[in-house]
């Protein structure tokens, strides 16, 4: 691995690079393997846009509006250029790959999310009339050999991506097309990397993947040194039992019994599973290309929940894919009351280009529509969420504290086991100090603690 410090370089000798992260944890972990590149190329991190000589933009493809709050954001980074017209404005990830040259009339950089070892060299090509780009996508690069510079604020959590691409073909998702096909991470730089962030005091990681089921490594000499997504966690896992091991995402066709087992057998990997159930109508699955049905998801949760009983379970949904009867969101409405998931993102269906469902199937759910049944998710939701937090009132739950709460800075936040967000009165501790504490009250969104005195 490659010395570079896990904390951003921030000297003002150096020339400044300003980085702002849209999209996915993914996308979190991928600027911080840029900045680590960079700053390997003499650059040090700023915060303050009108500083920087080079601003770079990490995107994300995964629903129009997403990508039309960043094309806002590239006409505001190129007023820096009026007063400074050296500034270099770059843009990064999803959406430099999906639009490619069509960037290049607006920035002079555009790097796809397989590209970054060749920043520094494009860096030093570019001129007035000269602008770089490279969205090659490749079947080997993992980054396995750069530290990543963490950009977290609190130095207790920090993501860890072992796999990149996805060889999934949902037919309404452009990710199989901005990130490329599936590739493992060697699972020993994975074990170092975690173990350098315990050793810098780090409390918790987040394994990252678009399908961390699918995680499957290869030993090219050996076979009995090939480690799935299960064995990985539990290599994580050991390195100590108080560090806190969490992953996303899950898939429902491919999430195993071992992954629950293992899941089960160790105290410190977190008892939260990410699920995307995406639609709860198996017509609408099926057209999604989600390769499980109601049925299948349905078991899935039975099993997670019978050898995980307070296993945290969310999940995505998407509301108005193409051909969506009532009937379709009735079964998406009936299967969240059915499985009362702890939280849920939820979205309006976007149609992507270059999709299977943008060539198939029309985009045929009217706007209004679209609206109303993701309102009625998100409403029905909302009581979901609600209801999953009542049911912890009077339990006992270790919290791994991240700093003051919000509203009021006599409380501290910190997520538990199962990641719903805990409020507790401070008694002096820090950031990445364990607490015991017990649910008092709640609303959809937090639980609300009293402290228990440690048993002497
Ligand atoms: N439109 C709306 N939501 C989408 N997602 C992925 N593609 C689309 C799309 N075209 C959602 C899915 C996925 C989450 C990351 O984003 O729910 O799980
Ligand atoms: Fe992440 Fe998908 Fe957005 Fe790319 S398109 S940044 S993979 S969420």
């Amino acid at each position: 691995m490659k010395h570079t410090d896990i904390k951003p370089i921030t000297d003002p000798s150096r020339p400044q690079v300003y980085i702002e992260t849209y999209g996915c944890q993914m996308n979190v972990n991928d600027s911080e393997v840029v900045l680590s590149i960079l700053q390997d190329a003499g650059y040090a991190l700023t915060e303050n846009i009108e500083e920087a000589t080079l601003i770079l933009a990490n995107t994300c493809s995964i629903r129009d509006n997403a990508e039309q709050r960043i094309w806002g954001r590239i006409d505001q980074f190129r007023l820096q250029k009026k007063t400074r017209p050296e500034v270099i404005i770059g843009i990064l990830g999803c959406m430099a790959e999906r639009l490619k040259e069509k960037l290049l009339e607006k920035v002079d950089l555009v790097a796809g999310p397989d590209s970054y070892r060749d920043l520094p060299q494009m860096l030093q090509a570019i001129r007035p009339d000269r602008p770089q780009i490279n969205v090659l996508l490749s079947h080997e690069e993992t980054y396995a050999d750069i530290s990543p510079v963490r950009l977290d604020k609190n130095g207790v959590s920090a993501f860890i991506s072992i796999m990149r691409g996805c060889n999934n073909v949902c037919s309404y998702c452009v990710v199989p097309y901005t990130r490329g096909a599936e590739r493992s991470r060697d699972p020993h730089t994975i074990v170092n990397e975690a173990k350098t962030l315990w050793k810098n005091g780090y409390k918790e990681v987040t394994l990252l993947g678009q399908n961390v089921d699918s995680y499957f490594w290869k030993d090219e000499h050996n076979s009995s040194n090939n480690t799935n997504f299960a064995q990985l966690l539990e290599m994580v896992a050991k390195i100590d039992p108080a560090l806190r091991v969490r992953f996303s995402t899950s898939h429902p066709k491919d999430i195993s019994d071992e992954v629950i087992y293992t899941m089960a057998m160790y105290d410190n990997i977190c008892k939260h599973i990410h699920l995307p159930v995406q639609s709860g109508s198996s017509t609408m699955l099926e057209k999604m290309r989600r390769k499980y049905n109601r049925e299948w998801y349905l078991e899935r949760v039975r099993k997670i929940r019978s050898v995980i009983p307070d296993c945290g379970i969310t999940t995505d949904v998407i509301a108005g894919f193409s051909g969506e009867t009532e009937q379709d969101h009735q079964d998406t409405l009936s299967l969240m009351e059915q499985v009362v998931f702890d939280s849920a993102f939820m979205f309006a269906y976007s149609e992507r280009p270059g999709t299977l469902a943008s060539k198939r199937y029309p985009d045929d759910i009217p706007y209004e529509l679209k609206t109303q049944r993701l309102n009625e998710i998100i409403e029905l939701q909302g009581k979901m969420s609600f209801k999953s937090n009542f049911n912890e009132i009077g339990k006992q739950l270790t919290v791994l504290v991240e700093g003051p709460s919000k509203k009021n800075p006599d409380e501290l936040c910190g997520r538990a086991s199962n990641n719903k967000m805990c409020v507790f009165p401070s008694m002096g501790e820090k950031a990445g100090d364990y607490c015991t504490v017990e649910v008092v009250s709640v609303t959809s969104a937090t639980l609300i603690c009293k402290r228990v005195e440690e048993q002497l």
